[in-house]
């Protein structure tokens, strides 16, 4: 198919990932995906079982600090897109084990940019119109006080090695731009929430305990706030920022949905209590909730201003909060042995079974 984009998916097996995917292969027939995934433990090929290797999708394991896996992508797979999610990305773990944060955050982001430059810049170039779009984290600019947003001039102050990690790899991706011209996009998101999140993060974690009548860990006051962003809200934007944005632009994006953690935990509990009753003990699932050690360096406050992307590409959040959580707890809801395949370790399974290693 003429004019058919080629795009390396980094990451595409992890939460947003595979809803991007999922996105592109049912609504945008002119995109050919090539997915690579390291499978750490966010990474569960499951999520795509749907999708079999074919014309239009391919599935490589291999890790994107590891150069020769990446060059031979770009050459044997003519790639002329990066979207490029792969990444340690929980902040719990960047503080008790940063390292592997340092590596696939940042080294694996500058062996993309590196692989990208030789098969991109430079007069044997074939690649029409190449675009590198890393997707990063508002985290980069740090912590807000009680009021004002983060725009795409806000000075970056990353306050844990997981932020600290992906704003570094936003200024190598800004330095390739400047430094080689190579045709660099960076998309900043607030919190994500959706289908086939590792309940690990705030949201599934709470739906996974209070399902089994676990204590509900709320950290420090519980009144740390978050601007929720349904996820296939931000896949769209990131079509946008490829199909439309500007190289060596920045976009915020943003759920416009301002909250603090301790409602999102309390509403998470009453959807469930009115959608499935009280559980066995007669008491409303919010009778779990437990107030805990703060985490270190926890952020007070994220707020996005999403101006620059409405004005120029057109993108605005279609989900509020209160219609985004209902469909995600009836997903959860729905996908019960999903969740439970990943707290038994079997959804690890599958990759063995679909390609011995
Ligand atoms: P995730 O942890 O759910 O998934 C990460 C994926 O990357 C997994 O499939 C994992 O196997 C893969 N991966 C990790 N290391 C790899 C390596 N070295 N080589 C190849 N693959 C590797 O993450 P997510 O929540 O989907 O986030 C995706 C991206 O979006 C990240 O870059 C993150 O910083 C950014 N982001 C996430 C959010 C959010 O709320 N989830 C918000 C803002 C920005
Ligand atoms: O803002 C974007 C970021 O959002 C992304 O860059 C990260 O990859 C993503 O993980 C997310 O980071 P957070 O730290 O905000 O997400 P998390 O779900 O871990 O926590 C959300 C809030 O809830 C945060 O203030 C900490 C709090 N929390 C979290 C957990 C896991 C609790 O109170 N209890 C918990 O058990």
């Amino acid at each position: 198919m003429k004019n058919r984009r080629t795009v390396l998916v980094t990451g595409g097996c992890g939460f947003i990932g595979t809803n991007f995917i999922h996105l592109l292969l049912d609504k945008y027939s002119d995109w050919r995906v090539i997915n690579l995934d390291k499978l750490t433990y966010a990474g569960n090929l499951k999520n795509l079982q749907s999708l079999p290797d074919g014309d239009n999708y391919r599935f490589i394991k291999g890790d994107i600090c590891d150069e020769a896996t990446v060059q031979t992508i770009f050459s044997d797979e003519k790639i002329d897109t990066v979207v490029h999610f792969a990444a340690e990305s929980h902040v719990d773990r960047s503080i008790t084990g940063p390292a592997a944060f340092i590596q696939t955050n940042i080294v694996g982001t500058f062996t993309l940019l590196e692989a990208a430059r030789k098969f991109w810049i430079g007069e044997s170039s074939q690649v029409e119109r190449p675009c590198f779009l890393h997707v990063s984290t508002d985290e980069v600019y740090g912590s807000l006080g009680k009021t004002g947003y983060f725009k795409e001039t806000t000075p970056f102050d990353p306050s844990s090695p997981y932020s600290a990690s992906k704003a570094s790899s936003d200024h190598l991706a800004n330095a390739y731009f400047h430094t080689y011209g190579l045709p660099v996009r960076i998309t900043n998101c607030s919190n994500n929430y959706g289908p086939y999140q590792f309940p690990e993060k705030l949201i599934p974690l709470i739906f996974n305990n209070s399902m089994r009548g676990r204590k509900l860990p709320v950290y420090g006051d519980g009144k740390n706030v978050r601007d929720w962003l349904y996820v296939k809200d931000h896949c769209e934007a990131i079509v946008e920022v490829v199909k439309k944005g500007d190289n060596g632009h920045c976009y915020n994006i943003g759920g416009n949905n301002e909250k603090q953690n301790i409602d999102v935990v309390t509403l998470v509990c009453d959807i469930l209590d009115k959608k499935i009753g009280l559980p066995k003990s007669g008491e409303p699932r919010r009778s779990l909730i437990t107030f805990v050690e703060d985490r270190l360096g926890h952020d007070r406050r994220y707020a996005i201003d999403a101006t620059k992307i409405k004005k120029y590409l057109g993108w605005e959040p279609r989900v509020n909060f209160e219609q985004g959580i209902e469909k995600t707890v009836d997903w959860y809801l729905a996908n019960q042995e999903w969740v439970a395949g990943i707290v038994d370790g079997s959804y690890k399974e599958y990759y063995k079974q679909m390609y011995a290693e």
